[in-house]
């Protein structure tokens, strides 16, 4: 089944919307198979945000992204990706459908409360970077065949 990572960004933490966040996103179905709380590094944000270094905004999200511990998670289900970054909405909350997570507790691009990896690729590279193998759980619930087909 897909993994992904999702990050409940600082300010998100700072906001006590964590467990929101967690029960949004567990409601859906998906099975947590890993959670740490972590102080993000400058070296750390640059390698989970590889992608957009250079960009202009780049500086503003290390320094965002670095400025408060947050919850990484790892997300397991069928069309896990897909449906987490569904749930979480567009990058700009002020453009997010109502009923996502960030077009109903956000408002700005640069304080979006959550990551979610973009593609299963994304969801493997990103876990292996905030997980050993070791911290990823392999296991069932009862309630799995109530949500998995
Ligand atoms: P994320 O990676 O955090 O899940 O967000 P995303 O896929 O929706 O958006 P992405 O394009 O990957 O951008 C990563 C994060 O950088 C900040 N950002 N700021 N000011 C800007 O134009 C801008 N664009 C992106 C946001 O915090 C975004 O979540
Ligand atoms: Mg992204």
């Amino acid at each position: 089944m897909e993994k992904t990572l999702v990050l409940i960004k600082p300010d998100a933490m700072q906001r006590g919307l964590a467990g929101e966040v967690l029960s949004r996103l567990e409601r859906r179905g998906l099975r947590i198979i890993a959670t740490k709380f972590v102080q993000i590094s400058d070296e750390l944000a640059r390698q989970h945000y590889s992608e957009h270094e250079g960009k202009p905004f780049f500086p503003g999200l290390v320094d965002y992204i670095t400025s408060s511990p947050v919850l990484a998670v790892i997300f397991e289900g069928t069309n896990a990706v897909s449906a987490v970054r569904a749930t979480v909405g567009s990058t700009n909350p002020a453009e997010a459908n109502a009923g996502t997570i960030r077009g109903d507790l956000g408002i700005e691009t640069g304080r979006n409360l959550v990551h979610a990896s973009d593609s299963v690729e994304s969801g493997i590279r990103e876990s292996n970077i905030f997980f050993d193998q070791s911290e990823i759980y392999s296991w069932n619930r009862s309630i799995d065949e109530w949500v998995f087909e």
